[in-house]
């Protein structure tokens, strides 16, 4: 039987910089990874392939709508779906091999098949072929991820009735796509098809859109999305889907119940969620808890309640983002090796890489209402910022929420062109314990975009130049 320091299983962000971390600081790692490549959900079939069809959908527009306000005349362009898939593809496999490159490099040794914990410091792998091998470690971690959430009664086939999964890689831009979810994953991919020519109806359970994200910047994105073409059915519940017919006939309800109503699509992308994903881990035999929500359930040292085994990432509580699941990943290696690994959760951006981007970090205004928590607003729009006026991108503002008393930065928000480079001033000035004066005291370079959070920052206290 091998013998390790650690063993990873899952090959994810959280898992494949988790192994990396812990070789660099000497442990003997392994990897178990149950898929063909290396990088899980987010370089297979998320973040990754995702950002690339929204790249390139993205310049699909603009060719077509602001190339000639500049005078550049290109024709009218058209998509060629197969090439546009093509280079999304290349783009996952050059960063499924980096991992593959970055494991041999760090001498973590990989082994593919279905990892299963046996015991504390037992791990079995099970392979395609039915092939089974024993590995023993000092420390285990589950990095197993997570899965699609799936609406009760509704087969998801990949082919009319997707997942994300499925919405990465349609062999035809679909006449009409209905998507059940306006959340992340339900804008950012409902955008790209609507950008490539799908007629898009977005129906969601709340009354208002992306939950989570500060109430402000939700609405004026929607609006924004409805000029740009897509439809929204809020406080709807998709009950039933006749797939029948050539067509797909929708039942769509009232959330609150009520008289239905029909809708017909091509395709129905499903966007409800994803829930962590533990089968086949052998979790219950092992002793292992889990929270009411299927979550592996950690302490603050991201340790289950059987020692030695530790778990991070989607599989456990907090947002399911890749670089939260990454952050984690390291601290956990840093704990393993005997050192002080953290993560402050205050402090963890999250952008939506729609057109206009939405990014936040911290405190939204409604959270900072429901704690009683007296603050100031700084608002900056982008329509008074020269760089975005040149680069004809002015849909949009940043949001500086600061502390009453101390002016401390509690959120930041920002609606706009290129929020996700903008979010990273935010997140720096709010590990540092930055106050807003400290953001309007710092030289930002001119013309850029990152005067706006400048400006923004200036407007908490009611002094901002350019308005
Ligand atoms: P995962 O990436 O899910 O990896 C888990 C791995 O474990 C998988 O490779 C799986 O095969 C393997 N595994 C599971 N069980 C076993 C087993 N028993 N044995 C062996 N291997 C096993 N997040 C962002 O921050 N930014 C984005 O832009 C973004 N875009 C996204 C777009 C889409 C369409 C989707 C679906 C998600 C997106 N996410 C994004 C979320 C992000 O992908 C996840 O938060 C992230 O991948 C979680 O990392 P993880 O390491 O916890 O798990
Ligand atoms: P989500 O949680 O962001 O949104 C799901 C939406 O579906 C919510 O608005 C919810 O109210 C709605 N909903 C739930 N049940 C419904 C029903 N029966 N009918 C109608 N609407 C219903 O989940 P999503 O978009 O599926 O994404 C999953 C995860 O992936 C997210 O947690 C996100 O963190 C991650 N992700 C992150 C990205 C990023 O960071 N840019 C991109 C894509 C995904």
């Amino acid at each position: 039987m091998s013998s390790y320091d650690l063993i990873v299983i899952g090959s994810g962000p959280g898992g494949y910089e988790c192994a990396i971390r812990a070789a660099q600081l000497g442990l003997q790692t392994a990897v178990v990874e149950k898929w063909p490549t290396f990088g899980g959900t987010c370089l297979n079939v998320g973040c990754i392939p995702s950002k690339a069809l929204l790249h390139a959908s993205e310049t699909y527009e603009e060719a077509g709508h602001k190339f000639g306000q500049m005078g550049i005349k290109v024709g009218t362009p058209s998509v060629d779906l197969p090439t546009l898939l093509k280079y999304k593809q290349q783009n996952v496999d050059a960063n499924t091999k980096g991992v593959d490159f970055l494991f041999k490099k760090n001498k973590i040794e990989t082994f593919r098949g279905v990892g299963r914990i046996v015991a504390s410091g037992q791990v079995e792998v099970k392979d395609d072929g039915g092939k089974t091998q024993y590995l023993e470690a000092k420390a285990i971690v589950i990095a197993t991820g997570s899965d699609v959430a799936r609406l009760n009664g509704i087969d998801i086939d990949e082919k009319r009735i997707v997942s994300s999964t499925g919405a990465l890689d349609f062999p035809a831009v679909p006449q009409r796509l209905v998507v059940v979810g306006a959340g992340v994953i339900g804008m950012e991919l409902g955008s790209v098809w609507r950008r490539l020519g799908a007629q898009v109806t977005v129906v969601e359970f709340l009354d208002h859109i992306l939950p989570g994200i500060d109430g402000e910047v939700a609405r004026q994105f929607q609006r924004l999305q409805e000029k740009q073409g897509i439809a929204f059915r809020l406080s709807s519940k998709v009950t039933a889907i006749d797939t029948s017919g050539k067509t797909l006939k929708i039942k769509v309800e009232p959330a609150a119940g009520g008289a239905a109503t029909m809708l017909e699509a091509d395709i129905v992308l499903v966007a409800i969620g994803r829930v962590p994903y533990t089968d086949g881990l052998g979790l219950e035999a092992a002793g292992v808890q889990k929270d009411n929500r299927g979550r592996v359930l950690i302490d603050e040292h991201f340790r289950t309640n059987v020692a030695g085994i530790y778990a991070i990432g989607d599989v456990v509580a907090g947002p399911m983002l890749a670089h939260k699941a990454e952050d984690e990943g390291i601290a956990v290696a840093e704990i393993i090796a005997g050192k002080a690994g953290h993560v402050n959760y205050d402090v963890i951006p999250n952008v939506v890489y729609t057109s206009p981007e939405i990014a936040s970090v911290g405190k939204t205004e409604e959270e900072l209402k429901a704690a009683g928590v007296a603050y100031q607003v700084g608002k900056f729009p982008f329509t008074a910022n020269a760089r975005a006026r040149t680069n004809l991108a002015t849909d949009g503002f940043v949001k500086i929420l600061a502390d009453a008393k101390t002016d401390r930065v509690l959120g930041v928000h920002i609606l706009g062109p290129d929020a996700e480079a903008l979010i990273a001033e935010a997140a720096i000035a709010m590990e540092f314990g930055a106050s807003s004066e400290d953001i309007a005291r710092t030289c930002h370079a001119h013309p850029t975009l990152s005067e706006a959070v400048k400006e923004a920052a200036l407007a908490v206290a009611k002094r901002a130049i350019n308005m």
